[in-house]
């Protein structure tokens, strides 16, 4: 491997930085992350604007000390509990351990190293620290992506201690930046069920810090999804300094933007010990969840393009490929079905031009403990077989049924749970999640509990109760993995008495073996993140899954706020977006059609709902919707989004995705409330096009008039971005969208 820009300097000017040093420069296209080793600690030098020499920003770098001396931190790549500042104790920092010998402190020592070019062309370095008086050892990884400007980083503990290490806080990101700050603000999601996704942003004054914290250990997203931008002076959606960070990690995280008494920021995220500290044996080694950085001085429409690129080129399982229009059975017959409904949504589906059918809860569990319309979700979790009184030919039978209707297949699980009425927990009490000396809290139905995935047998029994299904049902080709309870008994039978608060990290890191083992068998899998809807929304979860169910509330009304939150950090093809019936089941609230469609166009599009219950004319519609996605789902599933106006400043939501080489397009102007005169929606300046092409605009999904003059003309970029274009909205839920397809000069 190709070593890159390492610099070892010695003697650098001003004596008090001692007397070696190493420097590297992790550039990306567009941003510089510059580490430098001093006295042993790698420091952050600089992240921001991509810089060429790592010399000129250490040159540059703060004299180590503020007007007042006292406790001004260092810099620290990776911030610990111990002597981390200039002249004192760091009682900050991301990593605190108590270490075998009942030291509370770490006092980590860094060797130089190098950057290496990767043969993908990503650049990597490992920094390998140990404390500077017992084996306790800390790796940190960086993997830098040129293209979409991010930059991996993931922590690994070990040691060799007498005894066991507590580690009270392990952050995987424990950044102190280099300048301080005077102006910063933080844009997070925040929700629950059935609002999932709320944009929340406020600002860090002096002195305090925005924590955001989820301690669900399973609908972790929900709370505060592991995901947040961090603002540095003014920041809009297209200009301001950000940096943006995901946490790959579904369980209990934490993130903190810390802005101390002198204006030092550090930036931390990872995961949550608040419930119960990890202990790490000797000689094992602990590997904590990657986070992803990423900045951008174009604003937060730029860090959200860089995670979306990230995520298709690096980290989905098949982020290029184009994601099938599906229905899926819930909202149309929840578990009042036979095998006769099934086969009627499939005929209904694939009249409207759909490609999958996804069979939803219900069709599992057996005897007294079927996942029946009696039982309902009383029972059955746990048992995964087909009930054959609901469906006697078996799953394999449907999955024909569907692909000699030139559909796919696909099956509902709900690996991390189970009914006490199931026959798993019958033999097996010990393999779930309990307390001694408490009373059994259930969930769903009074009777779900969460399984010990910390439990290496119970992993082995559910992975196996899986493949069993998938290796039995060849024609399946999607997973819809759902998980609607939280850790309401955080007790593990298998984990000793004085190790319980593993469980919070251990339940994870199983969740992702059973996923891992799915994933191994059937590599083609498409699979969907559930959590009663956007729990599992998370790139941990998308390290195996190509999507997430953005929520159980399909009101699309509800659902323009939600998939909004949502794209700031994922990608449309990751977001499962369905039209449903109307009113919508949850909160009554009526929609057009039309406005159903253009809303769930927005991500990957499906059906919820039992189309038998359709007009003729809404069928009608249907197909013509279906073929318009069809044809414009490469622009929104891999193409470039941009935001245009926010449905939190105005009753209406506009935004644009323009493919990789701009030549194709598609604005969606989606009308909330409507008011008269005052309110009638601005042009639109519209983004990302090539200012000196010609583009054709059609308006597509259309029902009834036009809602702009422009239908069917060819106009050039810079008059579509810099004088913009008037889309009408005639009503409540009024919608438009528009696409767009260069030409070729002079036609
Ligand atoms: C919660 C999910 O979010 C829904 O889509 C549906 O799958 C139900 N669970 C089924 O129980």
């Amino acid at each position: 491997m190709k070593v890159l820009a390492v610099i070892a300097a010695a003697g650098l000017a001003g004596a008090a930085w001692g007397a070696s040093a190493a420097r590297v420069n992790l550039a990306t296209d567009n941003t510089s992350l510059v580490l430098g080793l001093t006295n042993g600690t790698w420091t952050v030098l600089h992240y921001g604007a991509r810089v060429a020499d790592a010399a000129d920003v250490a040159a540059l770098d703060r004299p180590g000390f503020a007007p007042n001396r006292m406790g001004v931190r260092k810099s620290a790549a990776y911030s610990v509990y111990g002597a981390d500042t200039l002249n004192g104790m760091n009682a900050f920092g991301g990593l605190a351990v108590q270490h075998a010998d009942g030291t509370m402190s770490t006092e980590l020592k860094g060797a130089a190293a190098a950057a290496e070019e990767m043969p993908d062309g990503r650049r990597r370095l490992v920094l390998e620290m140990t404390d500077a008086a017992r084996s306790f050892h800390v790796t940190q990884h960086f993997v830098a992506d040129p293209a979409s400007d991010t930059v991996e980083t993931w922590i690994e503990i070990r040691h060799e201690e007498k005894g066991p290490v507590r580690l009270l806080r392990m952050d995987t990101v424990a950044l102190t930046l280099p300048n301080r700050e005077r102006d910063v603000s933080v844009l997070s999601l925040t929700g629950h069920w059935a609002s999932e996704s709320q944009l929340s942003v406020s600002k860090v004054a002096r002195g305090q810090s925005v924590r955001l914290t989820s301690r669900s250990g399973v609908r972790s997203a929900w709370n505060a999804n592991p995901a947040w931008m961090a603002g540095f002076g003014p920041v809009t959606e297209t200009a301001g300094r950000v940096v943006g960070c995901v946490l790959a990690w579904d369980g209990s995280s934490a993130s903190e933007i810390a802005r101390d008494p002198t204006d030092v920021i550090e930036l931390r995220a990872g995961v949550e010990t608040a419930n119960g500290y990890y202990t790490l044996e000797p000689g094992r080694e602990l590997v904590l969840p990657k986070a992803v950085l990423t900045y951008s001085e174009k604003g937060r429409g730029q860090v959200s393009r860089n995670f979306h690129r990230w995520a298709r080129d690096r980290h989905l399982p098949h982020g290029h490929d184009l994601r099938d229009v599906l229905l899926n059975s819930w909202e149309g017959s929840r578990f009042a079905f036979t095998e006769k409904t099934l086969l009627d949504m499939m005929d209904h589906v694939r009249a409207m031009g759909g490609e999958m059918f996804v069979l939803d809860d219900g069709w599992f569990g057996s005897g007294e403990f079927a996942r029946d319309d009696r039982n309902r979700a009383t029972a059955g979790l746990g048992d995964w077989v087909c009930n054959p009184e609901k469906l006697p030919r078996g799953l394999a039978a449907l999955a024909d049924e569907a692909v000699a209707r030139g559909l796919k297949f696909g099956l509902w699980f709900e690996p991390e749970m189970a009914n006490t009425r199931s026959w798993l927990v019958e033999r097996h009490r010990d393999w779930i999640l309990s307390e001694p000396d408490r009373p059994l809290r259930g969930g769903r139905g009074g009777t779900q509990v969460v399984l010990d995935l910390a439990n290496p047998a119970v992993r082995d029994n559910v992975s196996k109760q899986l493949a069993d299904v998938v290796k039995a049902t060849p024609n399946l080709s999607y997973v819809k993995w759902d998980a609607n309870a939280d850790f309401m008994n955080p007790g593990s039978p298998s984990l000793p008495r004085d190790r319980q608060g593993n469980l919070w990290f251990d339940y994870t890191a199983g969740y992702y073996d059973i996923l891992g083992r799915l994933r191994r068998i059937r590599p083609d899998l498409v699979i969907q993140a559930c959590a009663s809807g956007g729990g599992h929304m998370s790139y941990g979860s998308l390290a195996y899954c190509d999507e997430f169910w953005v929520s159980d509330n399909t009101d699309a009304h509800d659902r323009v706020y939600m998939q909004w939150g949502a794209g700031m950090f994922y990608p449309a093809c990751a977001q499962g977006a369905h039209v449903t019936a109307s009113p919508n089941q949850r909160t009554k609230r009526t929609t057009p059609l039309k406005f159903r469609f253009d809303v769930a166009m927005t991500g990957r599009m499906g059906f919820e709902l039992h189309p038998k219950d359709m007009t003729p004319e809404e069928v009608v519609f249907s197909r013509a919707a279906v073929a318009d996605y069809k044809r414009i789902r490469p622009i929104v599933q891999q193409g470039d989004l941009y935001r245009l106006v926010s449905p939190y400043e105005e009753p209406r939501a506009a935004l644009m995705y323009v493919s990789a080489d701009k030549s194709r397009a598609v604005v969606f102007q989606l009308g909330l409330r409507y008011g008269l005169n005052h309110d009638e929606p601005l042009p639109l300046r519209l983004e990302g096009l090539d200012a000196a092409r010609r583009y054709r605009v059609v308006e597509i999904n259309r029902s009834g008039s036009l809602h702009v003059k422009i239908d069917g003309k060819t106009l050039r970029g810079d008059a579509l971005m810099g004088h913009g274009v008037e889309i009408l909205q005639r009503g409540d839920f009024d919608s438009a969208v528009l696409e767009l397809t260069a030409v070729p000069d002079g036609e």
